[in-house]
């Protein structure tokens, strides 16, 4: 088996898991903590069964930080929210494998409005329906939960879907991020696996120690901290 525990993982931040009350300070504080982007979900209420944050989230959060930011499109019609997203300063945009319309249409949209794109799949649709679309992606997004909710168990069976579609790919190919159930427990699994992108909401935002959240993981993912 590869050893993938020495690349250097990319962290990013789930806002969804950001406390309302003092959505900004975490937010802040999350990323003085030293995380590599921020994970912005959008859902429609319709792929998934609740809404979360309107599209200009995405240009407040630009207002106050030159990070990158990385939106999940947790939507049936992914087109529909493009253009605003350039406007508003996304600098990646994933969209689902089970949207509705023409995955390879959308990726090419993405494209043209100069954005970067990822295709994300679900935990219960094969590897297999992202391959023909590989070589046009800059990010492969692996659900490790069910979509729609932060906070849930990481589905163990992800682990042999990241080494699927790590096989899929060429070294200069996709990166692959893992999102939901994203913890210290599980993050040294998911690394060893192939992926290169660590996707937390709770693991972060659950504790005033945010900095202490960011080492834990990241120790985790080297495999030099043991499961806790
Ligand atoms: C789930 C979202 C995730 C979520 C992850 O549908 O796409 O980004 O915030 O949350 P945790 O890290 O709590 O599993
Ligand atoms: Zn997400």
């Amino acid at each position: 088996m590869k050893d993938f525990t020495h690349k250097n993982i990319h962290l990013s931040a789930s806002i969804l898991a950001a406390e309302a009350s003092r959505f900004d300070r975490d937010v802040k504080e999350v990323v003085c903590a030293g995380v590599d982007s921020l994970h912005i979900d959008i859902m429609d209420g319709r792929f998934v069964p609740c809404t979360s944050f309107p599209t200009d989230i995405v240009g407040k959060i630009r207002g106050y930080t030159d990070l990158d930011l990385h939106v999940h499109l947790m939507v049936k019609n992914p087109s529909e929210y493009l253009e605003s997203l350039t406007n508003q300063g996304a600098n990646l945009v994933s969209f689902h494998v089970e949207s509705l319309g023409d995955v390879s249409l959308v990726i090419e949209r993405i494209k043209a409005l100069r954005m970067k794109v990822g295709l994300a799949i679900n935990p219960e649709t094969d590897a297999k329906s992202v391959k023909n679309y590989l070589p046009r992606l800059d990010q492969v997004l692996i659900m490790g939960v069910r979509p729609g909710f932060g906070g849930q168990a990481f589905i163990p069976t992800t682990l042999d879907k990241i080494a699927a579609i790590r096989d899929m790919l060429p070294e200069d190919g996709a990166n692959i991020a893992v999102d939901g159930g994203v913890s210290p427990m599980t993050a040294g699994d998911i690394v060893a696996k192939g992926a290169d992108v660590l996707i937390a909401g709770t693991a972060l935002f659950s504790t005033e120690d945010k900095i202490g959240a960011v080492e834990k993981l990241l120790n985790a993912a080297k495999g030099t901290q043991t499961k806790c």
